[in-house]
């Protein structure tokens, strides 16, 4: 029932667009890959296909999507007016895996905003997802193409993983380079703030735009915060089992999970680690399923891994999962940490 259509990710094919913006333009579904992760793709002015979208996720309706548009010109009959900072933020940052939050114009549907009137907007950079936006014209409502709640997508076989018949279109184009989300940056308050961590460090905002804060990081049990927005507080990247993840002093939270893990394989369990290649080093051969991040040294390449990581646990069918906490809060180890913390099930503080 999904129709897949593979792709050249750096030259795709007019004709196989030109089949999935047509698809686009009448309603369909159609899945596509981004310089951050694969997104599912809508006619964003559509608004029953937009009922269709929050139903083939099983998402909830108060979770609101992003709109993509091809460019900065593009964004102006989906706003009220472009907020002070938008071209300058535009200009720097487009294409790209930025999400700019603006007054919602009334063509957009109120179910895109989950009744918000914000709108998100972001014009991403992968050729293919530029190539459909152009060749579609219209703009495309797009949030990551997974289940609700389940890792987000970094390869069409991810996307089929959850999505397969329930969809009409996927666009393979191979990976997604980046793999975690863009960086949501709210620009109708003052100062602009961050309202999820992402693709671009707050350091790199704040060299454009110093004044730009930051929501404190939440955890996935904390609901007692302001709904500022609404998607951001529920739990989400989980994998099937029980994440747990260790927080403390490095080589302390490294023992304390080989302990739990020695103790989970002598019950029986069949037990997970998400591990940098140091972290997996100090497990001395235990016979745990890896879930390799990479090295500890680059934070792209834990990025790039993290969601196949927690996919490939759950392929392997593990009963738990057990990480070490990323705490680091710089440049893009903000972002890991967050969806590392938001994925776990329970965090233990090691003394
Ligand atoms: O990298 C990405 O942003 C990917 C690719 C496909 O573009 N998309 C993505 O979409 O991550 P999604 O739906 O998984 O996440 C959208 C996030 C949610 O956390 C939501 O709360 C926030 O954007 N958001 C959307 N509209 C908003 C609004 N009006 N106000 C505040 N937050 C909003
Ligand atoms: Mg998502």
């Amino acid at each position: 029932m999904t129709e897949v259509i593979r792709v050249d990710p750096a030259s795709p094919d007019p004709e196989s667009i030109a089949l999935a913006a047509a698809c686009l333009r009448r309603g369909g579904l159609v899945a596509f890959p981004t310089e951050t992760v694969y997104g599912l793709g809508v006619h964003a002015l559509d608004r029953p296909a937009v009922l269709r979208l929050f139903a083939a996720k099983g998402r909830p309706a108060n979770d609101p999507l992003i709109v993509h548009v091809a460019s900065l010109v593009d964004v102006v009959p989906l706003v009220a007016a472009l907020p002070p900072h938008a071209e300058l933020m535009a200009e720097r940052f487009w294409p790209g895996p930025l999400t700019l939050i603006m007054r919602r114009g009334s063509s957009v549907p109120s179910e895109v905003s989950a009744g918000l009137d914000t709108v998100a907007i972001r014009v991403p950079a992968h050729p293919v997802a530029r190539a459909l936006l152009r060749a579609a014209a219209i703009p495309v409502a797009a949030p990551s193409a997974n289940l609700f709640s389940r890792p987000s997508p970094t390869r069409a076989e991810h996307v089929l993983e959850d999505l397969d018949g329930r969809i009409d279109m996927l666009i393979d184009g191979g990976t997604a380079n980046l793999g975690l989300e863009s960086t949501v940056l709210d620009l109708t308050v003052d100062p602009p703030c961050v309202l999820r961590a992402g693709a671009i460090g707050l350091e790199t905002l704040r060299a454009v735009l110093p004044a730009a804060t930051i929501l404190a990081p939440r955890s996935s049990q904390d609901d007692s915060a302001p709904k500022i927005s609404p998607g951001l507080l529920t739990k989400h990247y989980a994998p099937r089992a029980p994440l747990t993840i260790y927080r403390g002093e490095t080589d302390r939270a490294r023992e304390a999970l080989r302990l739990a893990a020695t103790a989970a394989i002598a019950s029986g369990r069949r037990v997970g680690v998400l591990a940098t290649r140091e972290d997996a080093a100090a497990l001395h051969s235990l016979p745990v399923v890896l879930g390799d991040l990479g090295r500890e040294d680059s934070a792209e390449t834990v990025a790039s891994r993290l969601y196949s990581a927690l996919r490939e646990l759950d392929t392997a069918r593990v009963d738990l999962v057990l990480a070490r906490a990323i705490d680091q809060d710089e440049g893009l180890w903000r972002a890991i940490g967050d969806r590392l913390r938001r994925a776990a099930a329970s965090v233990i503080d090691v003394p």
